[in-house]
């Protein structure tokens, strides 16, 4: 495409190239504006500034779309299992059967963690969080697995892929167990790769493990629409960690710990605390939301509001309804998901949320599910970011094959200009 943009500053005039992306979004390539008028732009928490082309995740916040490699969420999240999402996130194609079953078997083969990561969980006091545990935990791997990946190679990096899908996992469901106080344990080959997870979470010592498809297929659903959502906060974190080159468990660590803020993940852990808090304030829904509006309040209504979402986030609808069946499945009568549902009808006719486009986002909902599935609350941020982990390797893995420059961020200064130093005595 040939369009310029014209940027016009005391006279001069500067063109820039103005690029389109596949559903026709538009982008100024300012590459080239300090080189040509020692300018640079400015936009504090990156609203107007994409950092990169990317192929993995198509987003409308206004439409209220989001499509993986060109797939509708709704789809995936009804046909497809979380194994093939994952390999179609990272390697860019859905997996033929007998692709997924190596896919599945490779990772089966990586699936053990050396014994000695165990010394390294034992430190950790029982009350530790466990997002800190599993970030640490991740970053550890690094020291028994030292090799650094030759990018080049498709082998080497397809080996660090399977090795940490297969590793992940323990280390999430070890993070919980300890929490618990239940023995540490290793999954089961036989098992499918989310089966085997929960039974890593849940299987008590001195009892059999039983399945429950109404759980697993839940469990399933939820980390599909975690696995990805293009360059938020902890993914371009993931992103510029891995484009200093720092290895991917290392880069993946740092995406974990952003993840866990309560404006990000951590929002699905704040959003049932808040509802446990209403239920215990006896439940006035009216109450809670004249404190969100108060600006002299610090209160936000948790699991609401989106930086990219200005209508109904998709995962939301889909996680809304899955609720729904899994409490009705379970038989359980949760008063929280009343008072979720009341909060939320509230807000779409409150004149306050619609006006600044507030809707409840992926994480309204869904720790009412993982309260269900008997998940631990804290917990719930850790799940976030087991579903995460596909789309934080696929886009590592996109930065590193383009070879992307180091991210590196500039800024205007606007401190002290230079002054002479005054020792200590004359201050
Ligand atoms: N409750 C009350 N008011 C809100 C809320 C909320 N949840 N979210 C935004 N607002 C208000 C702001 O006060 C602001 O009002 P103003 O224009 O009068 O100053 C306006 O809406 C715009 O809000 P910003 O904070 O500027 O929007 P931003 O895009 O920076 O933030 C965010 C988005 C962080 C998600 C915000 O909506 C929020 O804090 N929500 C609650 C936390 C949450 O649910 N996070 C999970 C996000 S999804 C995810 O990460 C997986």
């Amino acid at each position: 495409m040939s369009d310029k943009a014209t940027l016009e500053y005391k006279g001069d005039k500067y063109e820039f190239p103005v690029i389109e992306g596949s559903e026709n979004e538009l982008a100024i390539n300012i590459k080239t504006l300090r080189g040509a008028s020692g300018m640079i732009t400015i936009d504090p928490g990156y609203k107007n500034t994409g950092s990169c082309e990317s192929a993995i995740t198509f987003l409308d916040g206004e439409k209220g779309i989001l499509s993986y490699r060109g797939y509708s969420i709704e789809e995936l999240a009804e046909k497809a299992d979380f194994l093939e999402v994952a390999y179609l996130l990272i390697f860019g194609e859905l997996p033929n059967k007998e692709q997924l079953d190596k896919f599945h078997q490779d990772i089966k083969s990586e699936s053990h963690v050396d014994e000695e990561m165990k010394k390294i969980l034992d430190g950790f006091p029982k009350s530790a969080h466990p997002m800190g545990v599993l970030s640490s935990l991740t970053s550890a791997l690094v020291a028994f697995n030292p090799e650094s990946v030759d990018i080049s190679s498709e082998k080497e990096m397809y080996d660090a892929i399977v090795t940490l899908l297969a590793k992940f996992p323990v280390l999430v469901a070890w993070a919980m167990r300890k929490k618990k106080g239940l023995p540490l344990d290793y999954g089961d080959d036989s098992l499918g790769y989310v089966e085997n997870i929960h039974k890593m979470m849940f299987k008590k010592p001195n009892q059999e493990y039983k399945k429950n498809k109404i759980v697993i297929d839940a469990l399933d659903k939820l980390l599909i629409l975690h696995a990805d959502h293009e360059q938020n906060c902890s993914t371009s974190t993931v992103r510029i960690v891995g484009s200093s080159h720092a290895g991917l468990f290392a880069s993946i660590s740092a995406g974990i710990s952003a993840l866990w803020g309560p404006l990000h993940g951590g929002a699905n852990q704040a959003v049932l605390e808040m509802l446990e808090a209403i239920e215990a304030d006896g439940g006035d829904t009216k109450k809670y939301m004249a404190k969100a509006k108060d600006k002299s309040d610090p209160f936000r209504l948790m699991g609401f509001g989106h930086r990219v979402y200005k209508n109904f986030d998709p995962r939301a609808k889909i996680i809304k309804v899955a609720a729904d069946e899994v409490l009705n499945d379970l038989g359980i009568d949760d008063p929280i998901l009343e008072i979720a549902k009341g909060l939320e009808q509230e807000a779409l006719n409150d004149e306050y949320f619609v006006k600044r486009k507030l809707y409840p986002n992926v994480d309204f909902y869904s720790g009412i599910i993982y309260r269900a599935l008997g998940i631990p609350t804290e917990m719930f941020t850790v799940m976030f970011a087991l579903g995460r982990l596909p789309g934080w390797i696929a886009q590592w893995r996109e930065m590193r094959l383009k070879n992307e420059p180091i991210g590196r961020p500039r800024q205007v200064y606007v401190g002290e200009n230079l002054r002479p130093f005054v020792a200590v005595e004359k201050r």
